[in-house]
This record gives structure tokens, sequence and C-alpha cells, in this order.
């Protein structure tokens, strides 16, 4: 084999990204392929006037890249669910190889897809579509492949990780971060997936998979974003040594399989505490190595194709033999595992709370009593300076707690709210020690 030829469906950031990578890079890579790679047919509705593609067939039906005979490899870099699905099928279906940088395709769609490349004895790779240029799916599913991974967590939506950076630093507005966010190209085409933790559950979806070896099961995700958190919640966590992040966690525990996206108060002290900006972060705890971090451009052009074409060089030295790849979900197709997926209230957590109460005798007792009638052991408690609010002297009492089932919190905060003197719904944000 000479010479290997690639189709790249869609010419936006990171189609481009990709086309200039192979094209800079093409000694390189075919040093370490073992043969040329070349773009042979590009699909996209238009090549902008500063997109320069040479002499390359340039297709604006996508479909027309999956059914060329000529092209080996497709790269589906069009974005979306339902036409990115029909693509990588059309395209496995013909017996080609996918490269995909596409987490809500995988997320949701992945395991009928990978049932399709198996069938088809073809490789389907997705590498850049979790923490962008960090390769985060080679590390867990071919570097930790001797440990059993007991978690992992990671900072993997950049523009909430922006937000929330310049939240705390600046004490800017959620709403002009998120602006300043869209302007400069971070965000999803549609925001709410990145301020609403979808994004976030995508990616920790397909990790969770190839940590623990199960089917993707998105819609088990528990998805909280970040358009609660306050700058006040922000400033108290401060003050106590803590820093908000916007975190995906995927614990294996004894019940099941925790997978849940959140904003989470975590120590200062921890690195990836101290990851901002629109970086990324993913640690992942396996029982032979103990704890492991991987940092890095989470999004963007090249840091993203990166990605894509490193995919594209492991294809390529396996398409004469794709039998013989690393197993698409880290774990052969018939050891994956049925370990249930837990639901949220049955989660074990600490908890950050921020109640505004009123100023008069017998409050935090009242507060106490009730976390105490729960179980909830406190680790610590500060009350805030009273502020004038609605003519009321309310002030804010700022709890931390030990673990506990986060079904006995929600009971708890419920008849916290329902006292007289408190004011509003208790702020309950979750911590976590990363240990
Ligand atoms: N919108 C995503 C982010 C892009 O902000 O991380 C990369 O998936």
């Amino acid at each position: 084999m000479d010479q290997v030829k690639i189709g790249i469906c869609g010419l936006g950031t990171v189609g481009y990204g990709s086309y200039l990578v192979l094209a800079e890079n093409k000694e390189e890579i075919a040093r370490r392929a073992g043969c040329e790679v070349v773009v042979s047919h590009i699909g996209t509705r238009s090549v902008k006037p500063e997109q320069e593609v040479g002499d390359t067939r340039v297709s604006a039906n996508v479909f027309a890249v999956a059914d060329d005979p000529e092209v080996d490899i497709v790269l589906e870099l069009i974005g979306g669910e339902d036409l990115a699905k029909d693509l990588v099928l059309r395209a496995v279906n013909n017996g080609k190889h996918v490269v995909t940088a596409n987490k809500a395709l995988i997320a949701v769609h992945g395991n009928e897809i990978f049932e399709a490349a198996a069938r088809n004895n073809v490789c389907v790779a997705y590498e850049a579509a979790v923490a962008g240029g960090i390769p985060v799916i080679k590390a867990v599913r071919e570097g930790m492949a001797a440990n059993r991974i007991e978690w992992l967590a990671g900072i993997i939506n950049g523009t909430g990780n922006f937000i929330l950076t310049e939240m705390c630093d600046k004490g800017s507005e959620f709403a002009d971060v998120l602006r300043q966010a869209q302007k400069l190209g971070y965000a999803e085409a549609d925001p709410t997936f990145d301020v609403e933790g979808i994004d976030a559950a995508h990616k920790l979806t397909i990790l969770a998979s190839i940590a623990f070896g199960i089917p993707l099961q998105f819609e088990k995700a528990y998805t909280e974003g970040i358009t609660q958190v306050t700058i006040e919640d922000i400033h108290y966590a401060k003050e106590l040594g803590y820093r908000i992040k916007h975190l995906g966690i995927a614990r294996n525990t004894d019940d099941g399989i925790e997978l849940r996206v959140h904003p989470t108060l975590i120590s200062e002290e921890k690195l990836i505490a101290n990851v901002d900006g629109v970086m990324n972060a993913v640690m992942v705890q396996g029982n032979a190595v103990g704890p492991t971090m991987y940092y890095g451009a989470g999004a963007g052009a090249l840091p993203t194709a990166s990605a894509v074409v490193a995919d594209v060089v492991d294809v390529v030295r396996v398409m004469d033999h794709p039998q013989s790849a690393v197993p698409t979900l880290a774990f052969q197709n018939d050891h994956i595992s049925d370990t249930p997926v837990l639901g949220i209230s049955e989660i074990e957590s600490a908890y950050y709370l921020r109640i505004a109460a009123e100023d008069k005798a017998g409050v935090l007792s009242d507060i106490t009593e009730i976390l105490g009638d729960h179980s909830i052991n406190i680790e610590a408690v500060i009350q805030k300076e009273p502020r004038d609010h609605d003519a009321q002297q309310v002030l804010s009492v700022i709890i931390l707690t030990h673990e506990i089932k986060e079904a006995v919190m929600i009971d708890a905060i419920g008849k916290i709210e329902a006292l007289e003197a408190v004011s509003g719904n208790v702020s309950r944000i979750r911590m976590d020690k990363l240990e």
C-alpha cells in the first residue's frame, strides 16, 4: 500500500484544521503511518474564500464522499446527530473506515455504529470527540489497560470552564462571559449544550464506557449545567479554600456506576482546581497506577485536528487487519458489562449549602437539628454578615457537610426550606475530594 485516500466531510473549524495538519505534517505522518496519506475528496456546501484546498475534488453532498470508491477513510466532521449518523453508517456499510470528532454521535448512537463497524470489519475512531487535543481515549483505553479503573473526573467543556474562571477571577456576570466565549469561538453552535452540561455529559458517557467496559448510556447520565452558579457561591467557596468547577465524574462503586455532570467544589490544593480558562483536564484513578491526570486544549481547530489525524494514522496502521485493532470500547465486545448506572438520588456526596435565613435566635440550631436528624455530619459552618433584603435582615448560612446519600440530602433541604425563617431555595453544590 503506497497511498491511503482520505475523504473529509465538513470543512468547518475541525475539518479545515485536519486538512491543514495532513498537508503541513505529511512527511511525519507518512513516516509514522508507513505510507502516504492524501486527501482526495472533500464534502462541503462551500469552500470559504480564505480556505485553500488546491485541486482536491469537492462535492456539495457529503454522501458523495461516503460513496466514493477511491476513499479509504472518511472523516466525519460535520457535527450534529442525524445527518452524521446516516453518513457514518453509509461509509461503514460501504466498507470504509471512519474517524469522527462527534461526541454527540458517539454518546447517543455509538453502540449501533460500533456494531455496524464490527459487521463490516472496519474501524470507527473517535479520539477527538473527548477533550479535543488531549489523547485521553488512548491513555485510558491503551495506557491504563492493566488497571481496574476506579473513577475518573474531568473538566471536559472548555466554554463552561472559561465562564467559571472569568466569574471567579474577574467577578464577571455569567451572561457577559458567555457572550465573550461565543465571540471567541469556544461555544457549541447551540451554547445550551455547553452551559447546561450536555456537551460534557456526551464526553463523560464515552469516557465511562471505555473506563469500565459498559455500553454507551448517555440517557442515564445526570446532567446539571452552570447556569445556577452565582458569584456569591464562587466567592464563599474561595473563602473556604475551594474552587467551583464543572466536572464530569464517573465512579465504579459496589452498587453500580455513578455517571454525573455538575458544578463541584474541589479543594484549591488539587491540581485540577487550577485548570483555568478554556483548558480541559481529566483525572483517572487506576488501582495499579494510582491517580493520573491529562491536561491540554479541549477545543480549537488545530488541537482537535491533532486528535483526528492521530486516529487516521492509527487506522492506516491496522486497516489491512482491522480485527487486530484495539477494541473500540477498550474491552472485548463479548465482555462488555451490564453493571447498572445509578440514579442521582443513589449517589453519595459531600455538599456545600447556602441558606438565606433571618438573623434571629434559634435559626441556626433549627437548621443543624434537621441535618442531625438526617444523620448529616457537618464539616464547617460560617455565617455571613446580614444584608438588607426586602426590609428584613437576612444572613447567608454556609454549611459544608460530610458525605451522605443524595436522597437524604434532598429530604433535609426540603425541611430546611420549609422553615419560616428561611427564604427562597437552598443553594446546593456537591463537593468532591477526588481521592
Ligand atoms: N464547545 C466545546 C467546549 C468544544 O467548549 O469544550 C469542544 O468539544
